[in-house]
């Protein structure tokens, strides 16, 4: 899975409402005073929602006041929606920009009430909600279906003369979205059948499959859910829990009632920070198989089995891309990527081809330090976890916690934009304060390229559970925009939001993080660059809106890799009470590890990568066979993975990514995009990682082309710019210690290729 999830909104950006506003380019400040001075006329006092969307009233805002607001916009919105299709213009003044007006005047509040249900979410928020989310769909599904709107677009697109490259692909993205949810499906009409029946048939059995894939999905993700909650394992005898760290039985009694740390009883349940500790720590054998027997299949059988809600989706998938002109789901789900199943195909192989004997080294070896432990029996799956982590351990002898005080958060920022301004001379300035914020410990700053005001963005950094979701994603909450500027200013600039959740301060103590917080800080940075430095002006196709789906994570991916670089993790990482550098061999270990079982990570990627494409592509389910019992599964398995599932393994059970998460034929895309993120970086290790004025140079280049062009020119052209050539594998298989054979000979011939290259079309 990957290793962070990241969401990236693809927002789209809002005319400014409160029109009464004074022209010239303001500061947030000014902007939240000409607001909180209008407020008698402009009725911000009982709408603060769409009084200010750009920097939100985030002071005001509140369940009770959102719903009447959005309530009553949906409505205006639908009223102006059948004005736009009634006319229809086919020309871009006429049809494009109201519409895109139309989307923004959707998207900004919008994206503003999911964002706070995200971060500050509460039971009267998530009624408000429930009320609120099918009007949503509503009005986005009237805007992105309409077959008057679609039928005018694809008239201006026929006409390229006069079209840029970012206006074709804005109406490129418009038509292939529409064209994807049905607006234009191949009906087949009998002989002497009426065609605006058939036309009529098809398109209702399309929007039923929509209907019924949405609640499969639910149901899926649901199931998935309950079976991971179901299985409770209580714990009496502390001596079974022999390896397990003080931290895991502290948590373990907190879970089970009546309980204390030293004296339990431990409540073990499949959670992945549970489940990931169990199978690492955990001495006893019996119990690491029992917890893994019960991870493996969820969601496989009785109440929330999840295998006939797969056989469903996979036979509405397959029908509703017949019926949208596609010869199969991973067709029409590729649509808009910039892989083909095949190139996509191509990419796993050539992977997979370089991974394998690595992986299968990396078991052998595991096999034999197990051994030089004086351990007997035969590794099983679930021996594989716990002896790695004490490989890791002997080889490394590196733990969290050595790390954690040289990497306290303002020195890490610190760091992070140092390294934006060698890079990009993109500087980063604090303005808190300037905005209201959902929560006292959110940051706001000002970005600037060049020295000029670019952009703006809030960081929350901190957990808080139960208001605040897990994981750590970038949301592009404003877009750039020309058109959508305020009356008398040019262009109305980014607003991002990086949100991470790491451990609060503590008293005077600063957020220590680990160095896996610190890549995922890094990896939400990558992103909000692309958003905020982005040079296009509109909104559909500027900073991350209008990328394909397996190109998005190619700067994040990017940036990443830059805290592994020895200098820049030097250049920030000092203890936070001595303000001593962190010791070389400390730096030296952080490295190393890096690599550690890439071979395994790899190849475990492609398991799942080419499981997702091929049962999207070559899957007809029958009644009563399994997925897990088809050749096509047992192929995928011979050819990904060194040490085979059990035959009784139901991971599709529980796959939420390619289910209910929005990647169905698209896992690929994390690796399709790394291997962009390493090439590019690779371009920066080829003219000399200590040639300042080289780096500097290729870091403008980078900027100017991946993190400008958005959605408005083709990712492999863009890499193109950048790079001067297709991306390769070569550099990804260098950087992560897969290049080498056992002999020792290095395949790079026959691993250079232009796989990662621009679609036909
Ligand atoms: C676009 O042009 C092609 C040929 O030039 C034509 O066949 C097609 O009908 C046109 N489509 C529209 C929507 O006008
Ligand atoms: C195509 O667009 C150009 C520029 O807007 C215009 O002059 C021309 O008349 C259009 N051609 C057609 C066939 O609509
Ligand atoms: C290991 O765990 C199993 C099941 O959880 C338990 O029955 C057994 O007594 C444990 N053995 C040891 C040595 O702790
Ligand atoms: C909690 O544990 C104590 C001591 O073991 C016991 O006396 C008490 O009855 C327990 N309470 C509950 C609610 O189980
Ligand atoms: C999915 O959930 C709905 C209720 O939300 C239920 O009616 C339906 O039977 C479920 N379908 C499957 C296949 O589990
Ligand atoms: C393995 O067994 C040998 C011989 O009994 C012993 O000398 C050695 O210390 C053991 N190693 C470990 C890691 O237990
Ligand atoms: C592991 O590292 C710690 C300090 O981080 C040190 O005290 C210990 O001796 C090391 N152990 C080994 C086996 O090198
Ligand atoms: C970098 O930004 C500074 C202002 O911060 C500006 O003076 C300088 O010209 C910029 N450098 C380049 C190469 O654009
Ligand atoms: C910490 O050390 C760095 C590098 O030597 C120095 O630039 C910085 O000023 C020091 N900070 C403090 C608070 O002493
Ligand atoms: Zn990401």
């Amino acid at each position: 899975m990957p290793p962070t999830r990241t969401r990236t909104a693809v927002l789209v950006i809002g005319l400014l409402l409160c029109a009464s506003l004074a022209g010239g380019a303001r500061t947030p400040l000014e902007y939240i005073q000409d607001v909180q001075m209008a407020e008698g006329s402009a009725g911000a006092k009982e709408d603060p929602l769409l009084a200010s969307t750009i920097f939100p009233l985030y002071d005001k805002l509140t369940a009770e006041n959102i719903v009447p607001s959005l309530m009553n916009l949906f409505k205006e919105l639908q009223k102006d929606i059948d004005e736009l299709e009634a006319s229809a213009p086919a020309t871009w003044a006429d049809l494009v920009d109201p519409y895109e007006r139309l989307n923004d005047r959707l998207n900004l509040p919008w994206g503003i009430v999911t964002h706070l249900e995200g971060v500050k979410n509460s039971d009267a928020l998530r009624a408000a909600m429930d009320q609120l989310n099918p009007l949503q769909v509503a009005v986005s599904q009237r805007l992105g279906q309409s077959s008057p709107l679609y039928q005018a677009f694809k008239l201006i697109r026929n006409n390229s003369t006069g079209l840029t490259e970012a206006q074709q692909r804005v109406l490129d993205g418009v038509i292939i979205s529409a064209k994807l949810s049905g607006v234009d499906l191949e009906v087949a009409v009998p002989e002497g059948e009426d065609k605006g029946k058939a036309r009529l048939q098809a398109t209702n059995r399309f929007n039923d499959i929509t209907q019924q894939l949405s609640t499969l999905s639910n149901n899926f993700s649901n199931n998935a859910l309950d079976a991971t909650a179901a299985f409770k394992l209580l714990i009496t005898d502390k001596k079974d829990l022999d390896g397990l760290p003080g931290s895991f039985l502290a948590q373990a009694a907190q879970r089970a009632s009546n309980a204390t740390a030293e004296n339990g009883p431990w409540l073990i349940t499949l959670d992945a920070p549970t489940y990931t500790s169990v199978m690492s720590y955990a001495d006893n054998r019996t119990l690491r198989e029992e917890v893994y027997r019960a991870y493996i299949s969820r969601a496989s059988s009785g109440a929330a089995d999840n295998t006939p809600v797969i056989e469903q989706m996979m036979a509405l998938r397959q029908e509703q891309a017949h019926l949208a002109g596609y010869s199969n789901a991973a067709e029409y789900f590729m649509a808009n990527k910039m892989a083909t199943p095949q190139t996509a195909m191509d990419l796993i192989e050539q992977l997979r081809e370089a991974s394998y004997n690595t992986a299968a080294k990396e078991l052998k070896d595991l096999r034999q330090f197990a051994a030089s432990q004086n351990y007997t029996e035969t590794l099983m799956n679930w021996d594989i976890a716990y002896w790695a982590q004490k490989q890791q351990q002997a080889l490394f002898n590196l733990t969290d916690e050595d790390v954690r005080p040289y990497l306290p958060l303002p020195r890490v920022l610190e760091g992070l934009f140092a390294l934006a301004k060698r890079l990009f001379n993109a500087t980063v300035e604090a303005a808190d304060g300037e905005v209201p914020v959902w929560d006292p410990s959110v940051r706001f700053f000002r970005l600037y390229r060049n020295g000029e005001l670019k952009a703006h963005f809030y960081l929350d950094s901190f957990a808080r559970p139960g208001e605040k979701s897990a994981g750590a994603w970038q949301s592009s909450m404003v877009g750039q925009s020309a058109l959508l500027a305020a009356p008398g200013e040019k262009l109305r600039m980014p607003v991002a939001v990086l949100v991470t959740n790491q451990s609060p301060p503590v008293g005077d103590k600063p957020s220590l993080m680990t160095m896996y917080e610190v890549v995922t800080l890094f990896h939400e940075f990558g992103h909000g660059l692309q958003h905020m430095l982005t040079s296009e002006t509109d909104v559909l196709v500027s900073g991350i809106a209008g990328i394909e789906q397996d190109a998005v994570e190619q700067p994040s991916q990017f940036l990443e890799r830059w805290a592994h670089e020895k200098p820049v993790l030097l250049s920030f990482a000092r203890h936070y009470q001595t303000n001593e550098s962190m010791p070389d061999d400390l730096v030296n270990k952080v490295e190393a590890t890096r690599n550690y079982r890439s071979g395994t990570d790899t190849l475990r990627q492609l398991f799942y990568a080419l499981i997702d494409l091929k049962i999207h592509s070559k899957y007809n389910p029958q009644p009563g066979v399994f997925l897990h019992q088809t050749d096509l599964y047992k192929d995928v398995i011979a050819k990904t993975t060194v040490m085979a599932p059990l035959p009784e393994d139901r991971f599709l059970c529980t796959f939420t990514h390619i289910f209910s998460g929005g990647y169905a034929s698209g896992y690929y895309g994390y690796k399709w995009a790394q291997v962009m993120s390493i090439d590019g970086f690779s371009a920066f290790q080829e003219v000399g990682m200590d040639n300042a004025d080289a780096i500097a140079k290729e870091g403008l280049k980078y900027r100017d082309t991946i993190l400008s062009l958005g959605g408005a020119r083709a990712p492999a052209l863009v890499f193109q710019d950048f790079r001067g050539r297709p991306a390769s594998t070569t550099p990804i298989l260098r950087d992560e210690n897969l290049l080498q054979t056992d002999s020792g000979s290095v395949q790079t011939q026959s691993l250079v290729s232009a796989a990662i290259s621009q679609r036909a079309n």
